[in-house]
């Protein structure tokens, strides 16, 4: 018998690649009744539920879940997983944002989560991206490409270590751990290839779409201030710009090939994307 299995979050940013993915293999997306369906692939069967209720886990036997764990519902979730004993194999997506040093709300949230995850009988893997960019569905990086494309001078506050994730390499991560039996108990960061400074992603960023870039330095706390002034930025995004976010892919590399792109080729395809990349006489 083939594996059923359930897709949670398939309608969001990284679930729509995962779902593409997952079609031909007998999957279900789970979709509320507001959800946009539109990107999901016609052949995949849908389902409807609601994280805040029981799922609909009839003849399921592998969880694919997709959505945030910072909402509370996963708990509920694995308890409702474990008592009704169908499904065995589960991947959760989480975040390397549980390593924050800064204040933030949903971060016990997150780790009450995969704590739940962990002392279950399940068959769990946990993967933690870095931010997720690629395609215009992304939260940053396409508004970053969309600034240097328009302003010639870019604020920099602090120089930390950044190593965003493209959506398709996630997206492949999340197949190829239902695909590797070793992966089992286990949960590996995920980042993109290398890390990168906050001034080398902006530079690289507007050499993505033809243009050059002037870093103004700006010093941390006149910029907290300034949020704080302005309300464009709460001050804690900005602390979070300064907070390096580097991770060693090692261990996803060891169990399962993860061979993600470098940064300058991701922001490349997403220039591409969303209509910025340079004509070949402009560059
Ligand atoms: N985006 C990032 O940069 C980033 C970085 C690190 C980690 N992550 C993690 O990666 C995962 C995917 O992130 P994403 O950016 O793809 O998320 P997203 O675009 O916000 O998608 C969330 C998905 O969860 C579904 N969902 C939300 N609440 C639900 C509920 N109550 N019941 C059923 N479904 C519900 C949404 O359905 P609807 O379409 O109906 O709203 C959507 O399909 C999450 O675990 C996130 O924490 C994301």
């Amino acid at each position: 018998m083939t594996d059923r299995i359930l897709l949670v979050g398939a309608t969001g940013f990284l679930g729509r690649a995962v779902a593409a993915r997952l079609a031909d293999r007998n999957a279900i997306a789970l979709v509320r009744s507001t959800s946009d369906r539109s990107a999901l692939p016609k052949r995949m069967e849908l389902r409807e539920g609601e994280l805040a209720q029981p799922l609909p886990l009839a003849d399921v036997d592998t969880l694919v879940y997709c959505a945030s764990m910072g909402f509370g519902q996963v708990p509920g979730l694995v308890h409702q997983l474990q008592t009704e004993g169908i499904v065995r194999r589960a991947i959760f997506v989480s975040t390397t944002a549980i390593f924050t040093s800064l204040p933030s709300a949903s971060r016990a949230v997150r780790v009450a989560a995969e704590a739940a995850v962990q002392a279950s009988a399940l068959d769990w893997t946990i993967l933690r991206p870095t931010m997720i960019y690629g395609t215009a569905r992304d939260r940053n990086i396409c508004r970053l490409l969309r600034f240097v494309n328009r302003w010639p001078v870019f604020p920099l506050c602090g120089n930390a270590l950044w190593q965003p994730i493209y959506v398709d390499d996630l997206a492949d991560a999340v197949v190829a751990t239902l695909d590797s039996p070793s992966t089992s108990h286990t949960a590996y960061n995920l980042a993109g290839a290398e890390p990168l400074t906050f001034a080398d992603l902006i530079r690289t960023s507007a050499r993505a779409v033809g243009r050059r870039i002037l870093l103004l330095p700006v010093p941390l706390e006149a910029a907290v201030l300034a949020a704080r002034l302005t309300r464009v930025v709460s001050s804690e995004q900005i602390r979070r710009l300064a907070e390096n976010k580097a991770f060693s892919i090692a261990d996803a590399v060891r169990d399962f090939n993860f061979a993600p792109r470098s940064f300058a080729d991701g922001v490349r395809r997403e220039a591409e994307s969303l209509g910025l990349a340079p004509s070949p006489r402009r560059g």
